[in-house]
């Protein structure tokens, strides 16, 4: 269970209202045509009489703070990548909006590929925020832990891994890299164990072998550091990779030498 609190200094302090539907995204995406998908775009009315709703803090990272929010009366995540105080504001204010808009495009283009993440409720470029659909159930993080100190299911372990080494084939064959695959940024939907791939805030996009191999080191380091105590879960993974990804051949390949590269660096010191 996390630890959370109810957040004081909220965003949306200022912001308090309604949210109106609007037929455009409510923010330009930099790099000429944007196309969200299915996405619903909102922009706030600012209204002052309105009360405003409380904040959850349920992650303070070094880059956004992560709370849990009501978005029409649905219940929420909103993401806020802050400033840096180092950096000019003009510049800070680029930078930090050229991220928002990077992580919203990476996770709509996930979902066009067939691979399951939040619904992205809006973007706000003023207040630095995305509004996602809050995904209801335990991290994979969670379940593995679970696994380590209390046994393996055997049969959940092979869904997980399944859906796993299917989705990150799917984002990869897509041209698409997720860069930061760890297990506590995928969720299991309570219910359905349905696999949810959330943050996407160091993805990009990218065809080559050498970025996917990375993308999946991370994982496996990931695996490694956090749930040996669970077999080799990445075996699993990558046994689902190969039935998903036309192009595994080559991102397998890679895959060696990169692990070469890290264990020459770990060598080394
Ligand atoms: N849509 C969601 N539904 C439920 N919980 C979520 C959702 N999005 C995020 N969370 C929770 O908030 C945590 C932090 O979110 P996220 O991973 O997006 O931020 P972060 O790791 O701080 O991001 P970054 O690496 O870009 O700085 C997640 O590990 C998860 O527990
Ligand atoms: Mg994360």
């Amino acid at each position: 269970m996390k630890n959370r609190r109810v957040c004081s200094n909220s965003p949306r302090k200022e912001a308090a209202g309604v949210w109106k539907r609007t037929p455009e995204p409510p923010f330009s995406c930099g790099r000429g045509q944007e196309n969200f998908g299915a996405v619903v775009f909102f922009t706030m009315e600012i209204k002052t009489d309105v009360k405003e709703s409380s904040l959850i803090l349920l992650k303070q990272g070094a880059e956004a703070r992560v709370f849990e929010s009501d978005f029409v009366g649905r219940r929420s995540v909103i993401k806020e990548r802050f400033s840096k105080k180092y950096r000019h504001p003009t510049l800070d204010s680029k930078i930090t909006l050229k991220r928002l808009n990077a992580e919203a495009r990476c996770m709509t283009k996930a979902r066009r590929l067939g691979v399951s993440t939040p619904a992205l409720y809006s973007v706000d470029p003023v207040l630095h925020t995305l509004t996602f659909e809050y995904v209801e159930g335990p991290s994979v993080k969670d379940i593995l832990l679970e696994f380590g100190s209390h046994g393996i299911i055997e049969e959940r372990l092979d869904d997980i891994a399944l859906q796993i080494g299917d989705a990150i084939g799917k984002l990869h064959d897509g041209g698409l890299i997720h860069g930061d695959l760890t297990t506590s940024n995928m969720l299991l939907k309570s219910g359905t164990n349905q696999l949810v791939l959330i943050d996407f805030g160091l993805s990009f996009t990218s065809t080559l072998p050498e970025d996917k191999a990375v993308d999946l080191y991370v994982l496996e380091r990931a695996l490694l550091s956090m749930h040996s105590s669970c077999g080799n879960v990445m075996d699993r993974i990558l046994a689902a990779y190969r039935k998903s990804s036309k192009q595994w051949s080559s991102t397998l390949n890679k895959l060696a030498q990169v692990r070469q590269r890290g264990r020459k660096r770990t060598m080394v010191g």
